[in-house]
């Protein structure tokens, strides 16, 4: 959501940017802009659309010469999507120049205060008046300055900020959206996120909340809101550019859903020894896991889909009672958190704004937060008490499925761990299930070779107004996944129904032709499940039916089967979710969606 990169050193920035911008593209946007200081004056050129429009509109950058700019994908939120409110925006003398991620939330209060005293406005964004409070605070000192803009602002920022009167250098300052700075021999970079610095530099720091960075060509300082200089360490960061780039495949959903196997491997095999699970970033003891009274488990989109999992898992296996909450509704709905509840908050990015302030929220009360997290280093990184990594690596496509299929292995290793320490499983049973869960990867690799099938499957509903996915317990949980991934890229309306509430209002929806797809992967809920698809079939549905390969009884009910491996039924989402993955992916690709970047939609939603 929204991309900052800014560059200062020996170099033509405008390329350098270009090129880390789209590194950014997968976090979303509808317009695009840099400022380029060619030491004199500070040119700006944006335009609406894709960041190929901004590559043609200055020939690769060739336009605008000069070694210091900031530049920026923009999301909308304050104001439309287009070229006058695309960043970056000026003060009115354009002697200062401002990039924004976030939401200036008293910004109508800034604005009129501003007016009161002559100010005009250009634009309908918040970020205008950013640019301008900074020229009416102005000092002559950036550092100092930008400090006394942040003790006025409420709401969230990351900014790149570039002042002409201070040509050797560029500024950075954030406030619960994300930063970073890294330094390279050829000059240093401002960026929301590492792919985009990744070729010039290995080492980064992540720029904490209310820090602001002044950057030269050949060094950078930290300062806190106080102006006083502090010291940071940078972090190394150990995965590859490679690892960002497409690898040859159509799509990076693709890439990265034939990434599942190992990442699976990846998270389960550092937490698998001498035949037990070692969860050592949990740090709690036997007393410590016998004390747990409650899970409250919170997440947004697909990442509260694997929460609706786990809820399954933990409860049928460690018998702890768990709640699932959506980040946006556990913040403000004064949750009550009683003695020996334990908060996971789960997100891939380690940004998502709700979810963070969601894990605020119930730090502030006192309860520990443990959070399942993608991205090293990253807020909710950084702000939980105890963090375990889904080791996924980069997740670029919008679409998320290898960070959701770690995030499914992390709640399976948590609730075989409980399960044990609290004696609900025999060691026996145990075992079998580390068995189990080290058989995951071959299996989902097994069912990615299958795709031509489900391609072909997919070509058939290209057309399809209305899809519904139905499925009891954990099958409940994959539909709203299975049916996130189709409406989210492939733009066709769907509908995630646990398979028993179809009858209590949406079965009036079902006609000839639409199609249901029915999950049944619960051996007990087998026959159930049979029956909710005979009811949609007798009125005219066309059922398609994911299910174990033992259910052949469900070839009676159903107009087209798709069998996965014979698993655990408590595991049995990260296999039956990969065809579904697989047919929103298809339906997108057929109707010629933009599959990694879905319009509107951005990779890490860092406002609220
Ligand atoms: C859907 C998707 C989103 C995210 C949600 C939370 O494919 O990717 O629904 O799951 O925005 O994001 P994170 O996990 O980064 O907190």
């Amino acid at each position: 959501m929204c991309g900052i990169v800014g560059y200062i050193g020996t170099r033509q920035a405008a390329p350098i940017i270009l090129d880390g911008l789209a590194k950014l593209e997968y976090r979303g946007y509808d317009s695009a802009g840099m400022a380029i200081y060619d030491g004199e004056e500070i040119h700006i050129t944006k335009s609406v659309g894709r960041l190929k429009v901004l590559e043609e509109l200055t020939h690769g950058g060739a336009t605008m010469p000069g070694m210091i700019g900031i530049g920026h994908t923009r999301w909308a939120t304050h104001g439309a999507p287009n070229d006058i409110n695309a960043h970056p925006h000026y003060n009115s003398e354009h002697t200062i120049a401002v990039v924004h991620n976030g939401i200036i939330e008293n910004y109508l209060q800034l604005k009129k205060k501003l007016t009161d005293r002559g100010y005009e406005f250009v634009s309908e964004t918040d970020t205008e008046i950013l640019a301008q409070m900074l020229d009416y605070y102005y000092t002559g000192n950036p550092i100092e300055t930008i400090a006394k803009v942040m003790h006025r602002v409420e709401g969230s920022y990351a900014l790149g900020i570039i002042f002409a009167d201070h040509p050797d250098e560029v500024f950075a300052v954030r406030k619960d959206s994300p930063l970073i700075v890294g330094q390279s021999v050829d000059g240093c970079f401002i960026a929301s996120d590492v792919p985009a610095v990744l070729k010039y530099t290995r080492q980064v720091y992540f720029v904490e909340n209310e820090e602001i960075v002044r950057l030269r060509a050949d060094h950078m300082h930290f300062y806190n809101v106080d102006v006083e200089e502090i010291a940071k360490a940078p972090v190394t960061i150990e995965w590859d550019a490679n690892a960002a780039e497409k690898a040859g495949y159509e799509h990076f959903m693709l890439k990265e859903m034939y990434e599942q196997p190992k990442t699976i491997r990846e998270t389960l095999s550092p937490r698998l020894r001498d035949r037990d699970v070692v969860i050592d970033e949990l740090q709690m003891s036997v007393e410590d896991i016998r004390a747990v009274r409650k899970f409250h488990i919170v997440a947004c989109g697909s990442a509260y889909h694997a929460g609706v999992t786990a809820k399954y898992v933990i409860e049928g296996l460690a018998r702890i009672p768990v709640e699932v909450d959506l980040a946006s509704e556990f913040r403000y709905r004064d949750p009550i958190l009683e003695e020996g509840a334990m908060v996971i908050v789960v997100s891939q990015s380690g940004e998502t704004a709700d979810t963070l302030a969601a894990l605020r929220e119930a730090k502030k009360r006192g309860f520990p937060v443990l959070g399942i997290v993608n991205v090293v280093g990253s807020s909710i990184a950084r702000e939980a008490d105890r963090v375990m990594y889904t080791w996924a690596g980069p997740e670029i496509a919008v679409a998320t499925t290898k960070a959701y299929s770690a995030q499914l292995i992390a709640f399976y290793l948590l609730a075989v761990k409980f399960a044990k320490v609290r004696e609900q499983i025999t060691e026996k049973e145990f075992q079998g299930m580390l068995e189990e869960l080290q058989r995951l990867p071959n299996q989902i690799e097994l069912l990615l070779n299958n795709k031509g099938k489900i391609q072909k499957f997919a070509n058939r509903y290209l057309a399809a107004k209305d899809v519904f996915f139905i499925g009891r317990g954990i099958d409940y949980a994959i539909s709203l996944e299975g049916s996130l991934k189709l409406k989210e890229i492939s733009y066709v309306h769907s509908e995630a129904y646990a398979a028993g509430e179809l009858k209590h209002g949406t079965i009036s929806l079902i006609e000839e032709g639409t199609l249901v797809a029915a999950v049944s992967t619960q051996p007990d809920l087998y026959q159930k499940t049979i029956s909710n698809m005979v009811e949609v079939k007798a009125r005219g549905a066309f059922v398609l039916a994911v299910t174990n390969e033992d259910n052949r009884e469900i070839e009676r009910a159903a107009d087209y089967v798709i069998y996965i491996p014979q698993t655990n039924p408590f595991f049995a989402n990260s296999l039956a979710i990969i065809p579904l993955q697989l047919f929103g992916y298809y339906v997108a690709v057929g109707k010629g969606c933009d599959v990694d970047k879905p319009r509107n939609l951005a990779k890490s939603v860092t406002v609220e």
